[in-house]
């Protein structure tokens, strides 16, 4: 196949969706609208992507840089959104002698993937006579908003915009352009610059490349697709469909590949998920979240960027955030993994407990409610209920080093940066303001005094001054 250079039309504001963002940039699955063409456009085989952007172009620019580093994707600068045609000249301009035949799709079809592009470049590519110009058409039911393609004798001869349309049976065709083209390179040079804005909208449509390419006696094909996968983005209500759609496919290729996710877990399209893995309904796994063999991520967990151990448990309502979870590993329930959480091999952290940017070592234990902040626990160490770390002294945060062993009371505060040494006790209710040696006990707390029969002469003399006030 030729070489094939990818234009992305990613320039407009997108009105309909009543957003101050760029529509390109509204999250489908976790990702922006915008990465699903481009990664399609490079998953075909195009050599280049280039993104047209104009309106909210810094955030679009930003991203792409962000998410396709080191990969040949660039961006084209549409100054005014005079139309799809004018937009794909901003593209097409930018483009080298190199390419040969060029691939023009929408922004906003999110759904369609690599094989679908393939499948509208071979015509191009057909022995004998190939075609000069592809796009994909699909039927729908209900073709309001989109651009109708009109056939002569079976020929396409045309796509008309839905605005344009001149007559009830115009309106009644169901075969509707998708915006995806693949054209040779000097066809559509020519063919963008003979447009006009003489239409309803008064805009340059990229659609009126099939009319002249008609005209020129150019062969044209009409790739069929699905219409399910040709669903556009432009208000709300079709984000919303286009992303069930997506989440429907993320889960399906999951389950093929040996994990249950229950009905109602949301997985987002940058996570991975092995073989024998549990997640739980109502579960929420955002970013590059990975839950390895035999993990079970149970009911309400919202993990995000978080890597899930093989047979780790992650009890129900138990939110972790950049953050790694050791093998075999309980967490939850109702545990907060916060940002730089490391937990060892079969390490414990229960409900009501805290941690950021803490490390636990294998098999460390904090059972019940507790906040570790800036901690660094040895393997096998025991944290008891109501321990705290106090890490932030108003100016700066410090560390809290507890040794391998190490055996922590509950009720205990730690006031960084201080170290407990391997196997030491911390007795409970003790406020440890300086390092404990390996294997000593630290305890600071009052001496108890019991007061024989006070409690009864308390009570005698309530129950008077009650009586007294009652006269
Ligand atoms: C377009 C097609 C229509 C087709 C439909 C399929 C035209 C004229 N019409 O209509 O035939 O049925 O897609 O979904 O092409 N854009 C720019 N710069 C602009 C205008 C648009 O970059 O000046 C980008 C948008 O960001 C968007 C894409 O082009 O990603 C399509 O634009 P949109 O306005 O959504 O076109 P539709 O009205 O959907
Ligand atoms: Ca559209």
């Amino acid at each position: 196949m030729q070489t094939t250079t990818g234009i992305v039309l990613a320039a407009g504001q997108g009105t309909r969706m009543k957003s101050a963002v760029p529509k390109v940039m509204h999250p489908i699955c976790g990702l922006p609208i915008v990465h699903y063409g481009v990664q399609a456009a490079l998953d075909a085989g195009c050599g280049e992507v280039v993104v047209v952007v104009g309106q909210g172009r810094h955030r679009v620019e930003e991203y792409l840089a962000r998410a396709f580093a080191g990969r040949p994707v660039r961006v084209a600068v549409q100054e005014d959104q005079r139309g799809t045609g004018d937009a794909a000249r901003a593209g097409l301009a930018t483009i080298g002698k190199e390419a040969l035949q060029v691939l023009v799709m929408n922004g906003d079809v999110p759904l369609v993937s690599g094989e679908h592009l393939r499948a509208v470049m071979l015509p191009l590519a057909e022995a004998g006579s190939p075609a000069a110009l592809a796009f994909a058409t699909c039927l729908v039911g209900d073709p309001t908003g989109y651009g109708r393609v009109l056939r002569r004798s079976g020929q396409v001869v045309e796509i008309r915009e839905h605005r344009d349309l001149r007559s009830p049976e115009e309106r009644d065709v169901c075969e509707i352009n998708a915006g995806i083209y693949v054209s040779n390179i000097a066809l559509l040079r020519e063919a963008l610059s003979t447009l006009t804005s003489d239409n309803a909208q008064g805009e340059l449509y990229l659609t009126d490349i099939v009319a002249f390419s008609s005209n020129a006696g150019e062969r044209i094909a009409a790739v069929a697709l699905p219409a399910d996968v040709l669903a556009g983005v432009n208000d709300r209500e079709q984000l919303g469909q286009v992303e069930r759609t997506m989440h429907e496919r993320i889960v399906r290729k999951w389950r093929l590949e040996g994990a249950t996710v229950r009905d109602g877990a949301r997985v987002d399209a940058g996570v991975v998920l092995e073989p024998d893995c549990t997640i739980e309904s109502g579960v929420v796994l955002r970013g590059a979240t990975r839950v390895e063999r035999d993990a079970t991520v149970d009911v309400g967990c919202v993990l995000t960027d978080v890597a899930v151990g093989a047979g780790a448990v992650v009890k129900p309502y138990s939110v972790a955030t950049e953050s790694s979870i050791g093998p075999r590993a309980q967490v939850g329930p109702f545990a907060h993994l916060r940002a730089g959480t490391r937990l060892g091999e079969e390490a414990h952290l229960g409900n009501f407990v805290e941690t950021k940017k803490t490390t636990m070592g294998r098999g460390a234990k904090a059972n019940h409610l507790a906040y570790l902040g800036d901690g660094v626990i040895g393997d096998g160490a025991n944290i008891g209920a109501g321990t705290i770390f106090c890490n932030y002294d108003g100016f700066q945060k410090h560390t809290t080093t507890i040794e391998a062993g190490a055996f922590i009371g509950s009720d205990s505060q730690l006031v960084a940066p201080v170290t407990v040494g391997a196997n030491a006790y911390v007795a409970t209710g003790t406020t440890v303001t300086t390092d404990v040696p390996p294997n000593a006990l630290a305890i600071s707390r009052v001496k108890q005094e019991n007061k024989e029969g006070y409690a009864s002469r308390l009570r005698a003399r309530m129950k008077a001054a009650k009586d007294a006030k009652g006269k």
